[in-house]
């Protein structure tokens, strides 16, 4: 899969997945800009990819509308792709939902929907004017099989599987194709707070039995953001080794 001269945002990029498939990405040949709150992590793998970093807080509005004006004097006013993989993942997993605090999950909503929903409309006009754009919104299977003490991702993550198909059908007269991809539980930091016992039972709960890394997943989101992948708008792709199926 090649996307050279693809101009493609991932949020989110300064670690985990989204460094993953920026990674990748970079490698396919797109021209890349990372965007992460994480400023010194995000830009070091910026810089190793030869890749543009821009701060963001997808909690802030002011924020984003900074980001999409600089985006569009980098990009020329085109923009290729967008990957809204951004969201508070660490740190909220393991809590029951009788002990989540109000707080917790009102930012973990504002940071991974709304952050979504502004990142996108933030850069609808440039997804425009590229004539051929693509949306990959990061969702996870967590919330099709409805993981446990997890309340406030799980419900973020429910919403961004709604958001996208909406989208699609809001984006889809010009062309832009928006899609979201459902990963397992993935061997990332986020997830180190998944006793090991746990992480086993998902490992063999597989079809294609054993570990996910985050490298699984890149060559999906890489096809989405392709020309080719406009037929598949509006789909939520449980990208999983057949954990759990759409
Ligand atoms: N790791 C998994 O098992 C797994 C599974 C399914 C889906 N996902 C999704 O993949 C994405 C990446 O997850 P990860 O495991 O790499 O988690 P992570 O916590 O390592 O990475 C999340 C990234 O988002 C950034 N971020 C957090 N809040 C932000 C904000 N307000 N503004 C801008 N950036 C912000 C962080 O700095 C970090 O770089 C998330 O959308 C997550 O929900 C992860």
């Amino acid at each position: 899969m090649r996307l050279d001269g693809r101009h493609i945002l991932v949020t989110g990029a300064a670690r985990g997945l989204g460094a993953e498939i920026a990674r990748s990405l970079a490698a396919a040949g797109a021209s890349l800009i990372l965007a992460d709150i994480a400023e010194d992590e995000g830009r070091a793998t910026a810089e190793a990819l030869g890749a543009t970093f821009l701060p963001v807080d997808l909690g802030d509005p002011a924020s984003i509308e900074a980001l999409a004006v600089t985006l569009s004097d980098i990009t020329g006013g085109a923009l290729h792709g967008l990957v809204n993989n951004g969201a508070i993942a660490t740190g909220i997993g393991g809590i029951g939902f009788e002990d989540v605090e109000i707080e917790t999950f009102d930012l973990v909503q504002r940071v991974n929907v709304r952050g979504t929903w502004l990142m996108t409309r933030a850069a609808a006009p440039l997804l425009r004017a590229s004539g051929s754009g693509r949306v990959v919104n990061m969702a996870s299977d967590t919330a099709l099989w409805g993981a446990p003490n997890l309340i406030s991702y799980v419900a973020s993550k429910g919403a961004v599987m709604a958001m996208t198909r909406s989208l699609a059908r809001e984006l889809g007269p010009d062309r832009i194709g928006v899609t979201a991809v459902a990963p397992g539980i993935l061997t990332t930091e986020s997830t180190d707070y998944v006793p090991e016992a746990r992480h086993r039972l998902y490992a063999e709960g597989r079809a294609v039995p054993g570990p996910q890394g985050p490298e699984e997943i890149t060559d999906v989101v890489a096809f989405l953001l392709s020309e080719g992948a406009l037929t598949l708008t509006g789909q939520v792709l449980p990208v999983n080794n057949g954990f759990v199926f759409s």
